[in-house]
């Protein structure tokens, strides 16, 4: 079977196509490397002869997306491809809604033309805003109210697969849809082969990470007085290879007319000190840090009730402590200090 993954180039998209490799699916990824990498792309290829096409190229390009669809025969869709820094969504809101909102809005169009049975949207705990402390951990009937345009413009894709998948159902043409709400995901896959990879890079363990290698002096606490055991913000870590088994765990579970969202996450939070601390163990080198401003939108805590997907597919996160996360990036950080692009890890 043959399974398209927009933003496959991506840090997630890429482990999502390694994992659907090996499981023994053909793959069409779709990316405009933009920020995704044209290298991860290369790796998987050659681990998998014949088994990826790669086309270079944006989601927002319906004909070209229903073409593939169409010429394919491409039945299930897992769609990664967006912009994902709640800081930059501020500063430019109008690029987050056309490149999340308006390219789904065009890839939906070119399933629903192409009979697209299955479609699990990357979704993100940023939907949820800045829930009531009442309402931690996160379950998902909490209401949406994004803080950013980050969470906006995929609170506003959520809603469009929802009236899609509901209009579809009405019709007789039923079709099955998941958004899949991501907390903070970390790691890197086992193999050694992918890694996490931004530019810029603004997520907190591979900036400390970074600290540890030495590519970076030392590491800045956003804040230390929030209201949180340690006044650092809380966050909700889960491992990128957990993250996507969740995904197979759903596209194999998704009956046609369903519309399902899921949090995932582990369940346990960890604070920003919590995770350097659990980052100078795994790396066993010294990590600078620094005390620095808060940075605006950040939640004081967020942490997901991953229940819901527990009770419904069996699936819970097998990596739970930050210190193995840590590791696992750490692997990949060792050799490729300078991100896929510095020369290491095989032509
Ligand atoms: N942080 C620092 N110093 C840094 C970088 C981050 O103290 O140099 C702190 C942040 O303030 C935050 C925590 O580390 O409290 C985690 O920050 P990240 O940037 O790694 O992750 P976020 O929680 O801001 O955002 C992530 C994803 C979003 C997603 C969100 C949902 O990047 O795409 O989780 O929870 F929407």
């Amino acid at each position: 079977m043959t399974i398209l993954v927009t933003g496959g180039a991506g840090y997630i998209g890429s482990h999502a196509v390694q994992r659907l490799l090996r499981d023994g699916h053909d793959v069409v990824a779709i990316d405009t490397l933009f920020r995704g990498h044209a290298r991860a792309m290369h790796l998987l290829a050659r681990a998998f002869p014949g088994r990826l096409t790669f086309i270079h190229a944006d989601v927002a390009d319906r004909a070209l997306v229903e073409g593939i669809l169409r010429a394919r025969g491409i039945r299930d869709v897992l769609h990664f491809a967006a912009m994902a820094y709640v800081g930059e969504s501020v500063e430019e809101p109008l690029r987050y809604y056309r490149n999340n909102t308006l390219a789904s809005l065009a890839l939906i169009e070119a399933c629903d033309r192409a009979q697209v049975e299955r479609l699990v949207f990357s979704s993100t705990a940023a939907t949820y805003g800045e829930p009531d402390a009442s309402r931690i951990p996160i379950r998902e009937d909490c209401p949406q109210h994004p803080i950013n345009p980050y969470g906006a413009s995929k609170l506003a894709v959520e809603r469009m697969l929802a009236d899609w998948c509901a209009s579809r159902a009405r019709a007789g043409r039923p079709v099955a849809v998941a958004c899949l709400r991501y907390f903070n995901v970390a790691g890197s896959d086992a193999s050694g082969l992918l890694g996490e990879d931004h530019h810029p890079e603004t997520h907190l363990v591979p900036l400390v990470l970074q600290a540890a290698v030495g590519v970076r002096e030392a590491i800045t606490i956003f804040g230390a007085d929030y209201p949180t055991p340690d006044g650092t913000c809380v966050r909700d870590y889960i491992h990128v290879e957990d993250l996507v088994e969740a995904h197979i765990r759903v596209l194999g579970a998704l009956r046609p007319g369903e519309w399902r969202a899921y949090n995932l996450g582990t369940g346990r939070g960890a604070s920003v000190r919590e995770v350097i601390d659990a980052c100078r163990r795994a790396t066993g080198r010294e990590i600078t840090e620094r005390a620095g401003a808060r940075r605006p939108g950040d939640p004081p805590e967020l942490t997901a009730d991953p229940g819901a997907i527990a009770r419904d597919l069996g699936w819970k996160a097998r990596v739970t402590s930050i210190e193995d996360m840590a590791a696992s990036a750490w692997r990949w950080m060792l050799a490729h200090p300078r991100g896929y692009d510095d020369g290491a890890g095989g032509a």
